[in-house]
């Protein structure tokens, strides 16, 4: 892809979405220390839809999402960051993190000791709440049937579906999932891809980083790439997967 039409793919958060933006992004920088990151990202999702953040290995994919969910690390130095139409820029981390951002990260983080039932009742114990745990269980069947089992003994994929779930066990207007479908066979991908579909169609907002870009690009309605902490395409889901040229640039597939 030429520069130029690179550039052309290249829209700030404060156009791209218009009024209808739900989630936008802008001007974002992001640190480790002196290590700058993530480059002025800017991008925009309207309600309901989901975008497949993508890029190679170290390209800045999880920096971004951690940046946007206020985690500990990397620092948010620069850049707005509007959900909903409020500026969770301008809040302190614990504020922010309480307006609506569930982030399911890619270790899962699943607590030792406690069962599914547990884990999930811990999520809750501090408003805002959202979905009641039994609404979860009808969504995620299978963590039903094990809400006694202990969390930590749960397979790979059902580990997956308890960090989804305890994330909507909270008040979320915009799901971020790191690598969802890390180390997991092809059926079980299949059945949590099922799984974001039916999420989606109840009007979440959600953010997929996965290196199984074709996977990602399936389920989603829109796709941004990061090269080194910048944002080289922002366009439609269909316009990745239709461009070769794109993929095999950024994406080696
Ligand atoms: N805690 C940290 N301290 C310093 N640098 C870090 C830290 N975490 C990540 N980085 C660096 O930030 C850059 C972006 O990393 P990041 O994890 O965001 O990439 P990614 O796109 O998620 O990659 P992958 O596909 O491998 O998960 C990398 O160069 C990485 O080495
Ligand atoms: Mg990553």
């Amino acid at each position: 892809m030429s520069d130029v039409k690179r550039a052309e793919r290249i829209q700030p958060a404060a156009t791209s979405g218009g009024d209808t933006a739900y989630f936008a992004v802008h001007n974002l920088h992001a640190y480790y220390g002196e290590s700058y990151i993530v480059q002025g990202v800017s991008f925009s999702i309207k309600e309901g839809e989901i975008l497949a953040l993508l890029g190679r290995n170290g390209a800045g994919k999880t920096s971004t999402l951690r940046a946007l969910a206020r985690v500990a690390t990397p620092e948010l130095r620069q850049g707005e960051v509007w959900l909903d139409h409020e500026p969770l820029h301008t809040m302190e981390a614990h504020q922010a993190a309480r307006t609506g951002i569930g982030l399911v990260p890619e270790d899962r983080r699943i607590i030792q000791g406690l069962t599914v039932h547990e884990n999930l009742q811990l999520a809750q114990i501090a408003p805002p709440v959202g979905w009641p745990i039994e609404r979860l269980y009808e969504l995620f069947p299978r963590l039903g049937e094990r809400r006694s089992q202990e969390g930590t003994t749960l397979s790979g994929g059902e580990q997956q579906m308890l960090a989804v779930a305890r994330a909507l066990a909270r008040d979320v207007k915009l799901l971020l999932l790191d690598e969802p479908y890390e180390g997991l066979a092809p059926v079980i991908v299949q059945e949590i891809e099922r799984t974001l579909q039916e999420i989606k169609k109840l009007g979440m907002t959600t953010i997929i980083v996965e290196q199984n870009a074709v996977a990602a690009l399936h389920l989603a309605d829109r796709a941004l790439i990061l090269d080194m902490g910048q944002v080289v395409f922002d366009g439609t889901a269909k316009e990745v997967l239709d461009n070769a040229e794109l993929r095999q640039e950024y994406l080696a597939i």
